[in-house]
């Protein structure tokens, strides 16, 4: 990055060969089912360090599937926290059981534990511990409280594959583990996920489930193909220069908060997140796991020179100790002036994100006041630290964000 090119604030990339090797399942008859997705699985469980692994349509619908595995019934009670993404507690009301909240802590920006400690009963049936942008929570912690209560722990690891707490890797803490494979997160198959369970029985059941989804489709292959490919041009950074940045820029003020989290808006729905995960999508995740380890590592070092030189000016997400691996999906910066900060640092060629998380108690009515998930919500403010970026990109990126502080 020069300092003249502006950067999007997430770089999206088409899985490699994915058009080709979607003509070529196609041509092979492997496209829907095969041996790649019990390969995938096998990978993942033992990269993870989980008893079983198995391959689920979206993230969402891992939850949906953990759920029934667990045998949890309408009225169960599950806790979340409340800082999170909102089709997780959504789904959870929406099938009936006795949603409850805890707030979530100021520096992990995951559930605190103390709080969960005051909220969890011998009643409590679950507990959804999200592990936010790359950085886990206290789930060392969180696990031994449910496990005094006896109830299920599942981790959301949508964002944090590979991170690790004690050099346990997230996944593997609780009951069960959900990750998801949509095209921002650190390994991308154009949408899908997996559950990572404790038991090998739990993971026969919730394959056999799942195995009987609905294959989705040709027109659903094609639409998932072309939404990755416009993701991955409109954060290319040639295109992003040559229009993107310049349409951004005419956002009018006050609208700005209907393309903060992405260039198009965020579902709460389940529409097109169900029927079965694809043999061609497992090729995608074999072959992201083998290149993920170098990325990871290139996005973790951008991360700590960008917050290393920033520290001081911006208050910044971090992890619970030197004991937490973070993967720093995303660099996330807390600030009181939230817009005031992005306008200023979209004019210097910085794009950031927000409102990609929310306070999700404010989507129920009567769930209570949870003030640290409502301050995140004001104040998180994403900050581009893409892989392919260099560390000389980073410094000039640290002086663009300096500037405008
Ligand atoms: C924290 C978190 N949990 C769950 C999900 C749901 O994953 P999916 O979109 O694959 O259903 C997301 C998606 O962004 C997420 O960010």
């Amino acid at each position: 990055m020069r300092s003249i090119l502006a950067i999007a604030r997430q770089r999206i990339q088409l899985p490699q060969g994915a058009w080709r090797s979607a003509a070529a399942s196609l041509v092979r008859g492997d496209l829907w089912d095969g041996p790649q997705i019990a390969e995938f699985e096998a990978a993942f469980a033992e990269f993870i360090g989980s008893a079983d692994a198995v391959t689920v349509p979206s993230g969402r619908g891992g939850f949906k599937l953990l759920f029934d595995g667990f045998g949890l019934k309408p009225g169960a009670e599950i806790i979340c926290s409340a800082f999170g993404y909102p089709i997780v507690p959504f789904l959870v009301k929406s099938l009936g059981y006795n949603l409850k909240f805890v707030d979530c802590e100021t520096t992990t920006l995951g559930m605190d534990p103390e709080k969960l400690e005051a909220a969890i009963s011998d009643n409590t049936a679950a507990v959804i511990a999200t592990h936010l942008y790359g950085v886990p929570c206290q789930i060392d912690e969180i696990a031994k409280i449910t496990k005094a209560h006896g109830s299920a722990l599942i981790e959301d690891c949508a964002h944090c594959y590979g991170a690790a707490v004690n050099g346990q890797k997230v996944g593997t803490f609780g009951d069960a583990g959900c990750f998801s494979f949509e095209t921002s997160k650190v390994i991308n198959t154009m949408g899908g996920g997996m559950v990572t369970v404790s038991s090998e029985a739990m993971g026969e059941r919730i394959r056999e489930t799942a195995r009987q989804g609905t294959p989705n489709g040709m027109k659903w292959l094609f639409k998932r193909l072309s939404k990755t490919t416009f993701e991955s041009l409109v954060t290319n950074p040639v295109l992003f220069n040559l229009g993107v940045y310049q349409a951004l820029r005419l956002i009018p003020r006050g609208e700005e908060d209907r393309f903060a989290s992405g260039y198009h808006g965020d579902e709460v729905s389940m529409s097109g997140k169900m029927g079965r995960y694809t043999n061609y999508q497992a090729r995608l995740g074999l072959r992201g796991m083998k290149t993920v380890g170098d990325v990871v590592a290139n996005r973790r070092a951008n991360a700590e020179r960008l917050i290393d030189q920033l520290d001081e000016k911006l208050r910044f997400q971090k992890p619970a100790g030197s004991h937490v691996d973070s993967n720093y999906m995303l660099v996330t910066a807390m600030t009181e002036e939230l817009h005031a900060l992005a306008a200023r640092l979209l004019r210097a060629g910085v794009d950031t994100k927000h409102l990609y998380m929310r306070d999700c108690s404010g989507m129920f009515e009567g769930a209570g006041d949870f003030p640290h998930a409502l301050a995140a919500e004001k104040e998180v403010l994403h900050i581009p630290a893409h892989p392919h970026l260099s560390l000389d990109d980073i410094d000039v990126l640290a002086g663009k964000i300096q500037g405008a502080l």
